[in-house]
């Protein structure tokens, strides 16, 4: 039997290479197989084009189980802690809704996850 230090090494290393090559599923968590793409996983978890076009490019890397900010009611103003953010799809979604008096906390344990939404947040900002 694997130890916890060995499993939480094999997720790291998953989700880590899943991160460096996202334009295709990779055989993601829930449903995302090597034959579908990032987008089409994501369309029928019940994202809008809308929504898939808004973030930027790699925060999607076709991870998602589901589709919480479609079902959380999220308000402006409110504080939102996105525990296992991967590259930030969930939480760049999540700041167009508490706007810019709230606040979006993204957490990962994978490395190269939240270095992607870290370049892309400087992008954004030196954007706006
Ligand atoms: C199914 S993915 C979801 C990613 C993201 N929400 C999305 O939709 O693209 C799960 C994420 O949780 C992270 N994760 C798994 N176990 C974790 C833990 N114990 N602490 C922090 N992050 C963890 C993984 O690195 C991975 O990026």
């Amino acid at each position: 039997m694997k130890s916890l230090s060995d499993i939480k090494k094999i997720v790291k290393e998953k989700y880590g290479q899943i991160a460096k090559t996202s334009a295709q599923c990779g055989g993601g968590s829930c449903g995302c197989n090597s034959n579908m793409t990032v987008q089409k996983q994501s369309g029928e978890m019940g994202y809008s084009e809308d929504e898939m076009t808004a973030v930027p490019d790699g925060s999607n890397l076709g991870l998602g189980c589901g589709n919480p900010t479609a079902i959380a009611s999220l308000k402006e103003g409110e504080i939102v802690l996105d525990l296992g953010s991967g590259a930030g799809f969930d939480a760049f979604l999540a700041a167009k809704k508490v706007g810019p008096t709230g606040k979006v906390i993204g957490v990962d344990m994978t490395t190269r996850c939240w270095k992607k939404p870290e370049k892309m947040l400087k992008k954004v900002v030196l954007r706006t």
